[in-house]
């Protein structure tokens, strides 16, 4: 889908601070410089996320910076999604290599609030987004999406974009955060991209959650993809249990923790057992290897 120019003209960005890159600690600051760019009448992108970057993210913003007039990102590990403290603990915080992959990639602003600056103590906003909160991520990561909704709808708020990239990696996390910008009304204003999956050579998910990972984890690691490469391999009408469950075995026999591997309609995420061979179907996983939480998916046709 084409995206929506606010004008043709590409302006000229005031920069300061990190080289040629803005940096914002505060709203305030945020909100300046967006003000500025939304009376120049300039196209707003935008890609949030949690930091400890990788080229996952970098794909994001690359095509953000070129979709877009003036791009910004934000880093925030955002306390509400998590619901393991030690997960909230050890998740990676690497700010100045990341600030770094940002002026590369020619990123306009990037926006580092503390939490006080996300969350002062106003009410909170509580939504339902139906059973794409309450099934697999929603479900063993209880409250994990309203958490998400939370800080991406303040996020939505301040940074006013016109186009919000958002990675296939986290497929359930796309489709909860479509259904937060219909729920608060601004579905015609901000236009979702989806990007895909970027991998590692052996086909591993990159992910910030991968810096975690031994020598033998992360080799070990990859056999999420090659379940989920099986299902896909394989997969034929009719019922779907036996090759999941062939799948779910990859990963256990060799030490995984396997929270789920579901086959699910790719539009509403509902499981799918017994195939018609037509319906457009999505495998998701998501494994534990020793501590560290990996999530995947595959489209499957
Ligand atoms: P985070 O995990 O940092 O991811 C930020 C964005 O990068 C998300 O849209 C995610 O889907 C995308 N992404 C991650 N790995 C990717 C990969 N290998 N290929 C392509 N895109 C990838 O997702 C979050 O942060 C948070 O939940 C957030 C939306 C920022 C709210 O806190």
């Amino acid at each position: 889908m084409p995206v929506k120019k606010r004008s043709g003209v590409i302006h000229k960005v005031a920069m300061n601070s990190f080289g040629a890159m803005i940096i914002a600690r505060t709203v305030s600051k945020l909100q300046k410089h967006v003000t500025e760019a939304l009376n120049k009448k300039m196209q707003i992108g935008f890609v949030p996320t949690m930091g400890a970057l990788h080229q996952g993210h970098i794909a994001l913003i690359e095509r953000c910076v070129k979709e877009n007039d003036f791009s910004v990102c934000s880093l925030f590990v955002n306390p509400t999604q998590f619901n393991n403290p030690d997960d909230l603990k050890n998740y990676p915080r690497t700010e100045e290599a990341d600030l770094m992959m940002l002026e590369k990639a020619k990123c306009n602003l990037v926006f580092i609030p503390t939490v006080e600056e996300m969350y002062p103590a106003n009410k909170l906003l509580e939504l339902d987004f139906g059973e794409p909160e309450r099934m697999m991520e929603g479900k063993f990561r209880p409250g994990h999406y309203q958490g998400v909704c939370q800080v991406v709808h303040r996020l939505l708020k301040i940074v006013q974009p016109d186009n919000l990239y958002l990675g296939q990696k986290d497929y359930q996390q796309c489709m909860v955060i479509s259904r937060l910008v219909e729920l608060v009304g601004i579905k015609d204003k901000i236009h979702i991209n989806i990007c895909p999956t970027l991998r590692e050579t052996d086909g591993l998910a990159m992910s910030s959650r991968n810096m975690r990972l031994s020598n033998a984890e992360r080799k070990k690691a990859v056999l999420i993809f090659q379940s989920l490469s099986y299902i896909k391999e394989n997969l034929v009408a009719g019922e779907t249990d036996t090759i999941k469950n062939k799948a779910i075995a990859m990963l256990s026999d060799e030490g995984f923790r396997v929270d789920y591997i579901e086959i699910a309609d790719a539009k509403t995420l509902e499981p799918v057992s017994i195939w018609d061979g037509k319906k457009k179907l999505v495998t998701l996983a998501a494994a534990f290897l020793n501590e560290v939480r990996l999530i995947d998916n595959l489209l499957l046709n």
